[in-house]
């Protein structure tokens, strides 16, 4: 082939085929046979470039920039196609190679039993195991179960807005019950006496959420009633429940207390061997004798039946079982809580 003429025109015409063949190029493939086409040792270029040789030397900085420019745009042109490419066939690879983590996994993870569950559970299979019956009660109550059937009386501070959540319409006399105590009278109405129930519930009050405080917790009341029960039968039954909750070695105490409901009225503590920090007593709970007024207000004579009651909080009690610094942590809903007690199913 003839040497061609080096002229702007020759040139910039071998550019732009260059460029064509490099915009045309589509892959990587394309692209290497197009830059050997364009500036391999055959290329247009090439030969324009081997003209320079001949030339008169005034006229060879001139040719030899012009040809460097051009092949500088070229190399350019195919730099930025490399790149281009590349992207588009990564692009490629990696949908290719997809992975979709929105698929059903092929195993599942166990789930967990919440921990106030188990100690529900717990204190319910003592109370089961001595014949007792389990009773629930609503936890929207009437004002009457909830106070005045307790024999609290109608300007106790309980009674108060600032303690009690009641619900509108207020002439309903409806509210949210604020102890697990109304499920004693609803028992005694509906079983009649002699009778041995545990009734575990929720329960709500007007506090201020804090490490050994919420607004929402769970409580469970014990009532007995039956002919000649002492104060030695209560004392005996929550023993039995505290060394079933806190071991062998736990013991409990009473100390004189007031309850509306409940006369003679004590303070339950417990001696918790293995507390953290140490072996301590710890208050547990309320109890009493139940108050003859109760047992009226369920249609009971008092000369005939008598008993005793108890009110416990769940969580109080999963807090020192064990070792718990902040209730919070019982409510938040964190499965990485209760996953801590494991897949316990009793
Ligand atoms: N209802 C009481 C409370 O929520 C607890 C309680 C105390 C229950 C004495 C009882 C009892 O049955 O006899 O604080």
């Amino acid at each position: 082939m003839p040497d061609a003429l080096l002229t702007e025109e020759t040139v910039s015409a071998a550019v732009d085929a260059a460029i064509a063949a490099i915009d045309a190029a589509g892959d990587t493939a394309a692209l290497k046979s197009a830059r050997i086409a364009h500036t391999g040792e055959a290329s247009a270029l090439a030969r324009l470039n081997a003209t320079i040789r001949d030339l008169p030397p005034a006229d060879k900085p001139l040719a030899g920039k012009l040809v460097g420019q051009a092949r500088g745009r070229v190399n350019a042109a195919i730099a930025a196609r490399e790149s281009v490419l590349a992207q588009v066939e990564r692009a490629a690879l990696l949908q290719a190679e997809r992975v979709d983590l929105t698929a059903a996994p092929l195993r599942y993870r166990a789930g967990a039993r919440h921990p106030l569950t188990l100690v529900r559970e717990t204190v319910e299979d003592v109370f089961i195991a001595m014949g007792w019956e389990i009773a629930e009660g609503p936890e929207l109550e009437h004002e009457w179960f909830n106070f005045d059937a307790l024999n609290i009386d109608p300007d106790h501070p309980a009674r108060s807005p600032q303690d009690t959540l009641f619900v509108e319409p207020i002439g309903a006399h409806l509210v949210m019950r604020t102890q697990t105590s109304p499920v004693q009278v609803r028992s005694l109405i509906e079983r009649g006496a002699p009778l041995y129930v545990l009734g575990p519930g929720r329960v709500y009050r007007t506090d201020e959420i804090d490490a050994t405080h919420l607004p929402v917790f769970n409580q469970f009341e014990g009532i007995a009633i039956d002919r000649g029960l002492t104060m030695a039968h209560l004392r005996g039954t929550l023993e039995h429940l505290a060394r079933r909750m806190f071991g062998d070695a736990a013991r409990i105490r009473l100390r004189p207390n007031f309850f509306p409901f409940t006369e003679p009225s004590a303070e339950m503590d417990v001696w918790h061997p293995s507390a953290k920090g140490g072996a301590r007593w710890i208050e547990w709970g309320g109890c009493g004798m139940v108050h003859p007024n109760v047992l009226r207000a369920a249609g009971l004579d008092p000369q005939e039946f008598q008993g005793f009651a108890f009110g416990l909080g769940i969580e109080r009690t999963l807090q020192f079982a064990e070792g718990l610094s902040d209730m919070r942590d019982m409510i938040e809903g964190d499965v990485r809580f209760a996953a801590q007690w494991g897949l316990v199913t009793r």
